[in-house]
C-alpha cells in the first residue's frame, strides 16, 4: 500500500531501501540474490564506474528525443523491463517470466533478431564478467549482421543507462528496480522507477550534448584507463 512516504521516493536507491522495508524477509532475500561470492552481482554494478561520459559542449539540446525502435517496435526510451520470476512477492498480481540469448556469434548464426547481454543479475554463475565489460565486444562480434545488442545487469541510473548505450547497447533491461517498485507500489510503482530513470537519462543525454539515442557518438563513452 502506497504511504505519503511513497510518494517521496525519487531515485532508484529510495525504492531500493524501501522495497527493503516493504518485502518480506523471503522476498527480499530472493530478490537480492546471487551466486557464489556475489562477485559478478557487486561488478555488475560497479563496473559502470570504469567508464566515463565525455559530453560534448556548445551544441542546441534544446529538442530532445529518447524514442527508438527495438525489432522494429516503436518505443518511448530506450529501458525496458526484465523478465524475473517470483514476483508475487512483491504484488499478488503480477508474474512475468521469459528467456534470453547468450554467445552472440552462434546466436548470429542460428539466425536470431537480438542478443540480450546479461549475467542474469550475477544469479546463475559467480566469476563471469560483468555485462558492461564485454558489451562492446559483443556488439562489435555481431556488427553488420542485423542483430540488435540489448544489454542488462546493475543498471540503477540514467547515467548507467547514457554509457551502455554509447558502447552499443540498443537498449538496456532493469530486473530488480523494477522489483522494487513493484514492492513499493504495484505497477505505478514501477511506472515511477521507469520515469526517474527517463528523466536521468534525458539530462544526461542532454548534458553529454546529444539530441537522440541515434546521436550518441561511440567516442562518447570510454573507459577509464584508456583515457
Ligand atoms: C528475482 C529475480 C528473478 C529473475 N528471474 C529470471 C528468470 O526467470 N528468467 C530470466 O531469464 N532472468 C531472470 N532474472 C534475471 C533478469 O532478467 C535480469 O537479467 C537481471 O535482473 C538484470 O540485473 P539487475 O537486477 O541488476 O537489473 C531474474 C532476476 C531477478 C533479480
Amino acid at each position: 500500500m502506497m504511504t505519503s512516504s511513497e510518494t517521496s521516493l525519487t531515485t532508484i536507491e529510495d525504492f531500493r531501501r524501501r522495497a527493503k522495508e516493504l518485502l518480506s524477509s523471503e522476498g527480499w532475500s530472493f530478490y537480492n540474490d546471487a551466486s557464489g561470492r556475489r562477485s559478478t552481482f557487486r561488478d555488475s554494478m560497479a563496473a559502470f564506474d570504469r567508464y566515463v561520459i565525455r559530453p560534448r559542449i556548445l551544441r542546441d539540446i534544446t529538442q530532445r528525443s529518447l524514442s527508438t525502435t527495438v525489432l522494429g517496435q516503436p518505443i518511448s526510451m530506450p529501458i525496458c523491463v526484465a523478465p524475473t520470476a517470483a514476483q508475487q512477492f512483491a504484488h499478488p498480481d503480477a508474474e512475468a517470466a521469459s528467456a534470453k540469448g547468450e554467445a552472440a556469434m552462434e546466436a548470429a548464426d542460428a539466425g536470431v533478431s537480438g542478443i540480450i547481454v546479461s549475467a542474469h543479475g550475477g544469479r546463475h554463475m559467480d566469476g563471469v564478467p560483468a555485462p558492461i565489460d564485454v558489451l562492446a565486444e559483443v556488439v562489435s562480434a555481431v556488427k553488420g549482421r542485423g542483430v540488435e545488442v540489448y544489454m542488462d545487469g546493475g543498471v540503477r541510473s540514467g547515467t548507467d543507462a547514457l554509457k551502455a548505450l554509447g558502447l552499443g547497447a540498443r537498449a538496456v533491461l532493469i530486473g530488480r528496480p523494477a522489483l522494487w517498485g513493484l514492492a513499493c507500489d504495484g505497477p505505478a510503482g514501477v511506472t515511477k522507477v521507469l520515469s526517474i530513470l527517463r528523466f536521468e537519462l534525458d539530462t544526461a543525454l542532454g548534458i553529454s550534448g546529444c539530441t537522440s539515442i541515434q546521436d550518441i557518438p561511440p567516442s562518447l563513452i570510454a573507459r577509464k584507463s584508456y583515457l
